[in-house]
């Protein structure tokens, strides 16, 4: 949360249970399960590098912090346990408003598992669990997924929770050895979810 006046917004009702997982906050004692994002494989189409141990440690005490977004920017981060063990984490970032006055009306979503739980439809349980919330809880209009093209997996994702493949951005994201990468836009209308 950004700093200075009150939350506009309330913080999210966790835990939140789906029929196989409880999406809970993150703690400090996630830090070893959180350890896939030191795994190239699963960082490969994230918009940062794979994790040292000293940015793994600065992630998970920033994930730990996200708890209660009410400003654009403001980022909620939740681990997805199963069978008592954290499987993967979604988040959900405010983004923009329609006036000063209004709370944010569009967010980004986005999600990482460790590879040992893929294949089991629990990243589409914790994301669909999220699209829930942000629609529920939230005053959202709007929410976008970002992705990296040739991320099929993920892009598979958006297809099962009833997004929409939007825009291909040509070469729109620079990376840090000079190239650049294609942004893929999904989104995903209140009005769409409504009708299910
Ligand atoms: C993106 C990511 C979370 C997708 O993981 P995933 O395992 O493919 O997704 P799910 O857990 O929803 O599993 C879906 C698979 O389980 C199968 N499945 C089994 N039971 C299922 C169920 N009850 N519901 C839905 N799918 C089910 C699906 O058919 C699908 O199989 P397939 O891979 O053969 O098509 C994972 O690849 C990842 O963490 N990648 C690295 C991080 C990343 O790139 N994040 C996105 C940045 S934009």
């Amino acid at each position: 949360m950004t700093g200075g006046s009150a939350p506009r917004l309330p913080p999210p009702p966790v835990p939140i249970r789906t029929e196989r997982l409880t999406l809970r906050y993150i703690t400090s004692d996630d830090l070893d399960a959180l350890r896939y994002y030191q795994d190239p494989e699963v960082c490969r189409y994230l918009p940062f590098p794979t994790a040292d141990e000293a940015a793994l440690n600065t992630r998970v005490a920033l994930m730990t912090q996200r708890v209660a977004p009410s400003e654009p920017d403001d980022v909620l981060s939740l681990a997805a346990v199963y069978d008592g063990a954290l499987a993967g984490d979604v988040m959900l970032r405010l983004r923009t408003r329609a006036d000063a006055e209004t709370p944010p009306s569009v967010a980004e979503i986005g999600w990482a598992f460790a590879p040992s739980y893929a294949g089991r439809g629990l990243a589409t349980e914790a994301a669909t669990a999220l699209v829930r919330l942000a629609f529920d809880h939230y005053p959202l209009h709007r929410l976008v997924a970002h992705l990296d093209p040739r991320n099929v997996r993920s892009s598979a994702l958006c297809d099962r929770l009833g997004m929409t493949r939007e825009a291909h951005l040509r070469q729109d994201w620079p990376e840090a050895d000079g190239t650049w990468t294609d942004d893929l836009i999904y989104g995903l209308l209140r009005e769409e979810w409504a009708r299910g």
